[in-house]
C-alpha cells in the first residue's frame, strides 16, 4: 500500500518518504550537527557565517521531523568542550545565536506542534540564556507532538556523573546510603533524557565517524547514519534518506540475524 505523504513535505521530500515505510519510523533521532566551520571557510566566509546558516539547516530538518511524526529529535548544539575549548568571541556569538533563534522560533515551533527541552548543565550557560531558554520551553510546554531537545553545555560523562551523585542524593533522603540502588534502570531514570526513549538512530554530519561524548549511555543501540553533508546543507530531505538508510538495517540488539535460529548457528553435529 502506498504511504500517505504528509502535507506540506516538498517534492524531493515526498520522493524519499514515498520510500519509506511509515510504521517503521524511528522513534527517537539524535544528530550531531557538525561542518558548520568548514562550510564557511569554503566559502572564504567568517566561521560565524557558517553557525548563521547552521540555523536554517535547524529549522528545515526539525519542521520535517515533525510533519513525519519523528517523536523526538534531539540535536547536539553546544558540547561542553566547545564551551571550553573555542574562542569567547565564537563562544558568545553561538550564545547569541541561540537565544535569537528561541525568540524567533517559537510561533514556527507551535504551529509544527513542537515541544521544547533541553540537557546540558544549563546553569553554566549566561544567565540571559538561560532566562531565554525557560521562556521557549513554557511558551512551546502545551505541545503534543515531536520533542526537540536542544543539548546545551551538554556532555555524556558529565550527565553519567550528574546522574550518580542524583542517586546518591535521592538514597540520602531515602533513609541513607543502605537504599542506593544501582542497576540500569536506577541509572537510566536519573539521565537527563529519562523522559525519552533511547534514540533508534544517531545522524552525524560532515562524515565525521565519532561520538564525540554525545550520549554515550542511550546510543547503545542506535544506528549510526554518516553523511557526508556539512551541517550548514543540511535539510529535512537528508533527514529523510538517513530514515530510508536506518529502515534497510535489520536492528539485532546483540541476537542473531533475523532467520538465523541457534540451530542455524551452532556447530553441525558430527555423525558416524
Ligand atoms: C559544529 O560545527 C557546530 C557547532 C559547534 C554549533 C552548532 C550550532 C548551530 C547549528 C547553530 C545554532 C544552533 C541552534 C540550535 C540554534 P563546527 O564549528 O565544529 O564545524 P567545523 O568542524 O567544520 O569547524
Amino acid at each position: 500500500m502506498q504511504a500517505r505523504i504528509p502535507a506540506d513535505l516538498d517534492r524531493k521530500e515526498s520522493e524519499v518518504y514515498r520510500q519509506l515505510d511509515p510504521e517503521r519510523l524511528p522513534r527517537h533521532i539524535a544528530i550531531i550537527m557538525d561542518g558548520n566551520g568548514r562550510w564557511a571557510k569554503r566559502r572564504h566566509m567568517p566561521r560565524a557565517a557558517g553557525h548563521r546558516a547552521g540555523v536554517t539547516a535547524v529549522r528545515s530538518t526539525v519542521e520535517t521531523a515533525a510533519r513525519i511524526g519523528i517523536q523526538a529529535l534531539t540535536l547536539y548544539a553546544f558540547s561542553e568542550e566547545n564551551w571550553k575549548k573555542r574562542p569567547k568571541s565564537e563562544v558568545d556569538f553561538l550564545m547569541r545565536l541561540l537565544s535569537r533563534y528561541l525568540k524567533a522560533e517559537v510561533p514556527t515551533l507551535n504551529k509544527n506542534n513542537v515541544r521544547l527541552e533541553y540537557i546540558g548543565r544549563q546553569h553554566e550557560l549566561p544567565e540571559d540564556v538561560q532566562e531565554r531558554m525557560a521562556w521557549a520551553r513554557t511558551n512551546t510546554g502545551h505541545n503534543t507532538g515531536t520533542v526537540l531537545t536542544l543539548a546545551l553545555n551538554y556532555s555524556a560523562r558529565s550527565e553519567l556523573v550528574d546522574a550518580f551523585r542524583s542517586m546518591v542524593d535521592t538514597a540520602a533522603q531515602n533513609g541513607g546510603i543502605d537504599h542506593l540502588l544501582i542497576d540500569e534502570e536506577a541509572v537510566r531514570s536519573h539521565l537527563y533524557t529519562r523522559d525519552l526513549p533511547d534514540p533508534d538512530l544517531v545522524v552525524r554530519t560532515s562524515g565525521e565517524m565519532r561520538l564525540s561524548n554525545f550520549l554515550l549511555w542511550q546510543l547503545a543501540y542506535a544506528e549510526i547514519y554518516v553523511t557526508s553533508t556539512l551541517w550548514p546543507d543540511f535539510r529535512g530531505v537528508h533527514l529523510l534518506e538517513g530514515i530510508a538508510e536506518y529502515q534497510k538495517r535489520e536492528r539485532r540488539y546483540g541476537g542473531l540475524n533475523h532467520g538465523d535460529s541457534p540451530a542455524h548457528s551452532a556447530p553441525a553435529k558430527v555423525t558416524k
